[in-house]
């Protein structure tokens, strides 16, 4: 672990509940987005990624980068925003250590972009993870039918590319986010066409997409889940404004929920929130979008929802479950959740309980019982939706809380404690 990791881990956010909150927001770019364009900027000729979020998990990604030769450089845009700039240089390095695998699970979106650009690659094998295990046999098995030869060396992937990547048809039996990833940045160099069925559609591949295409990549998605990819010999550089983060702005959305208030979340597509919006209406919240605004208005009490199915996408995303169920904690009558992507996928249930919540969570489905009055005290994050979970449900908490290995929020939510202190919670980092 890096010595600025050793700091993080000691570092606390400490909220005193029940402030309403009110103003506004602005969402910042998805992780989810970012991640996989940074893994295929190895094949571009120099590109700009604005509206790119500053994120451990993204200095994770940048670390990676600079490990294979590139050169990366954080700049602001005039509004502020902040743009990564990445400059590959030949492509002389073809390994990820371990040590840098280990930082981040997605990593493994790296594999596509390093055989395509190096014709060979060696990493260390991801492992699992705190949402259970996460195999990446699709992301293998896909790779293969592109011509990737395969080694599972004890821990290590070695892979070669024996003659050149190749166009194929490949169905996906589950239609996996990283997966998918991975085949189109492949793909995107391979000879001749590569179709892709029951491929995920969620909104960072469609930016993933964009990506390439800016770059002279030749990739369509259509309406059935199919992605065809027309390989092309090379790529340019281009700029690129990445998404904003639909969990993110879920989160701020539920913050709003358990502490009452009013709040515009900014700069956010509320079109890729079809699943989840009308789930916060149902538990509430009275919401107005106008057009990248989400406006949001909420007093107590709450109402529990429906069954919450976790689904790929369309379907309600498995990172808005834990911060929904925060909400759900506070809400009158019982909320059903049945998560249908990560086996490990509760463990805040515990957390949440600490604070006297009433959650009973076995195997894929949990109950929350409210209405509750959640109480302050010593709660860890346990993952990183998990971590965002405690702090939407201590702002609605009597007395203070402590939330501890915060780390894991780190990752995914950039100055979640500044930003939410501009909207008046009383929540500081220590
Ligand atoms: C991505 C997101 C994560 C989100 C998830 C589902 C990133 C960095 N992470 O993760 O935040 O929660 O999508 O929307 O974008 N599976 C296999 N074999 C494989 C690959 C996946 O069995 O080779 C299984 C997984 O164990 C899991 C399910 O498929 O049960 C979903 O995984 P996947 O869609 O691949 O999620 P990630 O890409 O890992």
């Amino acid at each position: 672990m890096q010595k600025g990791c050793v700091k993080m881990d000691t570092d606390r956010y400490i909220v005193d509940g029940q402030h309403r909150l009110e103003g506004q927001v602005w969402v910042h770019g998805a992780k989810n987005a970012a991640l996989p364009i940074l893994a295929a900027s190895l094949l571009c000729d120099g590109c700009e990624i604005e509206n790119c979020p500053d994120l451990s998990d993204i200095r994770a990604a940048e670390n990676i980068l600079r490990h294979l030769g590139c050169r990366t450089a954080w700049d602001e845009d005039s509004n502020g925003q902040k743009v990564l700039s990445v400059i590959p240089a030949p492509a002389a390095v073809w390994d990820i250590p371990d040590a840098l695998m280990q930082q981040m699970r997605s990593s493994i979106v790296f594999l596509g972009a390093i055989v395509a650009r190096c014709g060979r690659a060696k990493l260390s094998y991801p492992g699992g993870c705190e949402l259970g295990p996460r195999p990446i046999d699709l992301h293998l098995s896909s790779l293969k039918k592109l011509g990737v030869q395969i080694l599972e060396e004890g821990n290590e992937l070695v892979c070669s590319v024996p003659h050149k990547l190749h166009g194929a048809k490949i169905t996906l039996p589950f239609p996996s986010v990283g997966a998918t990833e991975n085949i189109m940045i492949a793909a995107t160099l391979a000879e001749g066409e590569t179709v892709i069925c029951n491929a995920a559609r969620e909104p960072e591949i469609v930016d993933l997409a964009g990506f390439l295409n800016a770059c002279g990549a030749r990739i369509r998605l259509c309406s059935d889940g199919t992605i065809a990819i027309c390989g092309v010999p090379k790529l340019h550089g281009c700029r690129y404004r990445v998404i904003p983060d639909r969990i993110v702005t879920v989160t701020y959305l539920c913050c709003c929920m358990t502490a009452t208030g009013e709040v515009t979340v900014r700069g956010a597509q509320p079109q890729h929130l079809g699943a989840v919006l009308p789930v916060l209406e149902e538990m509430g919240a009275q919401l107005h979008t106008d057009g990248n605004d989400i406006h949001l208005r909420c007093k107590a009490p709450l109402r529990a929802a429906n069954t919450i199915s976790t689904m790929p996408y369309p379907g309600f995303p498995t990172d808005a479950l834990a911060p929904v169920m925060a909400v759900a904690c506070y809400a009158q009558g019982s909320t059903i959740f049945v998560e249908n992507i990560f086996q490990d996928r509760f463990k805040q249930a515990w957390q949440l309980c600490r604070m006297g919540a009433d959650i009973h969570a076995e195997g894929r489905v949990a109950v929350v019982r409210g209405p509750q009055q959640l109480h302050g005290t010593k709660v860890q994050c346990t993952d990183l939706r998990g971590g965002a979970a405690l702090v939407v449900a201590a702002l609605g908490a009597q007395g203070r809380t402590e939330i501890e290995q915060i780390h894991h929020i780190l990752r995914g939510y950039e100055k979640l404690d500044q930003t939410l202190r501009t909207l008046g919670a009383a929540i500081v980092r220590k």
